[in-house]
């Protein structure tokens, strides 16, 4: 059980398309990730020592290197009938969205419009898909003039209203949009309301930082609502809190920008909590996703992978760390919108297991396994992970005991010394094997590697542990033989990689690495 659970969402950094990524317009050959990983700006030394390249689909990015402990890792498909940021996150939530939010690339239903207008006693311009800087330049003057509004959409499901500050008042804007808000239900529940305020004069008018959005309420239950409800804490940093229209947030922290973003999210590891961290990390997707800047976001990614460095260790052993994306917003495609991705999880603990979870089929499983981490009975949509991730209760004596009864079946009638193995995969299996002789001598196998061997035709390919038992009076402990050490070392993290011996009395407990430092580990052969 986790004391407080760290989840990161990277605004838009999908792994590559989905397989129905075409019903949302978009081609095979979007990979957000994929793409920016070509810029010179591109560094991902942390994601990639945690294991990233085990990843579906991310194999490309390469094998751990440089030690240390790996992330759990899963590659998360979306099954919401939509790829904006607020279905994402809602489907993270445990919300699966059956139908898209809707878009208005025509502007609004004239019945719509004709009510707003009705209950503002104000007229209304424009009405359709715009620019919000252009939005401004050319019908900026005209609102002035007439004191009517300015309505417009975008490709994403939102309904703009943008107003000088000196014709309507800022309270009075934010009004406006509220009444928007209520008017916009049903079939018509945008995703959100905003309020575009500018100042200044033509042609050099500014947008100002009173920008505001008026979030539609997740239809039914979310994760945060459940953690609430159950007395945990629920910190959202930067846009978690407009995405869940404020609901189920225990505390709001607002942030603009990545950098800020990053720096209140180490501040709130410096605290105790009970619960969940949220954080939306939005750079990647608003400054360069949507503006097709492929450098910028390599930069951006690098920046985060360099701050992820170092906040990895103001984890404390109860905690979890969660890292994932809600869509995906290529940057090296000719589209500027949103593309249909799966999303990246990586999942780091003391108390997780760094097991490949392969692809999950929803972003909910996320949501299921928070609650699950946090002791929190709820039921979304989402199927948990938590059983998978956590650590099992496999003890050195239980692979011991495994081990003392795979020697039982060994078969040495020419030396005598029957020897048994026991190999914890890293998913929680236990894999045995004994020593087979023959009469040239030089073919017998021991028992270890039979056990790898017995492993790997099961598919097991990370193991996290060893027993053996073996030893005669002369000598009690029977250590692994150098073959069968760098047998071990292809399939393991060396240095977390536990050998146990035992002579039935007493037990002594090795690395891999102490028992062959510096081994060869093959990565400049690997050609997968
Ligand atoms: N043996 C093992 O099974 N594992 C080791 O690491 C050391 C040696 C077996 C092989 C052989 O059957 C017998 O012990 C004597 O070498």
């Amino acid at each position: 059980m986790a004391e407080r659970v760290f989840l990161i969402v990277l605004d838009s950094c999908g792994i590559g398309a989905e397989p129905d990524c075409a019903d949302f317009g978009d081609v095979p050959s979007n990979n957000t990730f994929r793409h920016i990983s070509a810029s010179p700006e591109f560094s991902a030394s942390t994601v990639r020592r945690l294991g990233m390249g085990r990843m579906d689909g991310v194999g490309w990015l390469g094998g751990p290197t440089g030690g240390g402990p790996l992330a759990a890792v899963a590659r998360m498909r979306e099954r919401s009938r939509g790829k904006d940021t607020t279905i994402g996150h809602w489907e993270i939530a445990g919300v699966v969205s059956p139908a898209p939010l809707p878009t208005y690339p025509d502007g609004f239903p004239a019945e719509l419009i004709e009510a707003f207008s009705r209950e503002t006693g104000r007229g209304v311009l424009c009405n359709k898909p715009y620019s919000g800087t252009e939005v401004i330049r050319d019908y900026g003057q005209r609102h002035i003039a007439t004191g009517d509004l300015i309505v417009y959409t975008s490709a994403d499901s939102v309904f703009q209203i943008a107003a000088h500050e000196d014709v309507v008042p800022i309270g009075q804007l934010y009004e406006y949009c509220r009444i928007a808000r209520r008017l916009l239900k049903g079939e018509h529940a945008v995703g959100r309301v905003i309020a575009r305020p500018f100042v200044g004069e033509y042609p050099n008018y500014v947008r100002t930082e009173r920008r505001h959005d008026f979030s539609l309420e997740p239809p039914k239950e979310t994760l945060l609502d459940a953690l609430c409800a159950a007395g945990r804490d629920v910190i959202a940093v930067g846009k978690i809190t407009d995405v869940f229209a404020g609901r189920g947030i225990t505390e709001s922290v607002a942030s603009h920008n990545n950098g800020e973003g990053m720096a209140l999210t180490s501040g709130i590891a410096e605290r105790d909590f009970h619960g969940l961290c949220f954080v939306n990390l939005v750079d990647f997707d608003s400054a360069y996703g949507h503006r097709n800047n492929v450098d910028g976001y390599a930069a951006a990614f690098a920046a985060f992978d360099g701050w992820l460095d170092g906040f990895l260790k103001k984890l404390r052993p109860d905690d979890v760390l969660m890292i994932t994306a809600d869509h995906g917003c290529d940057p090296a495609d000719a589209g500027t919108d949103h593309t249909r991705e799966y999303t990246p999880l990586l999942v780091i603990g003391d108390g997780i297991r760094p097991v490949d979870l392969g692809t999950r089929p929803s972003f909910s499983d996320i949501g299921a396994t928070v609650a699950d981490l946090l002791g929190v009975a709820w039921k979304g949509d989402g199927v948990s992970m938590a059983e998978e991730l956590t650590r099992g209760d496999v003890s050195d004596d239980e692979l011991l005991d495994a081990a003392r009864a795979a020697r039982a079946a060994a078969y040495a009638p020419y030396s005598g010394h029957a020897v048994g193995a026991a190999l914890l995969s890293e998913d929680g299996r236990i894999y045995t094997g004994c020593n087979v002789e023959n009469a040239a001598y030089g073919v017998t196998v021991c028992a270890e590697r039979s056990a790898v061997t017995a492993a790997v035709r099961d598919g097991a390919r990370r193991f996290c542990a060893l027993a053996v038992v073996g030893g005669t009076d002369r000598e009690r402990f029977t250590p692994p033989c150098g073959s069968c050490r760098q047998t071990l070392y292809e399939f393991c993290d060396p240095q977390a990689m536990r050998i146990v011996l035992s002579d039935g009395k007493d037990k002594r407990v090795y690395t891999l690495d102490e028992l062959l430092p510096a081994g060869f580990g093959g990565l400049a052969l690997k050609t997968e």
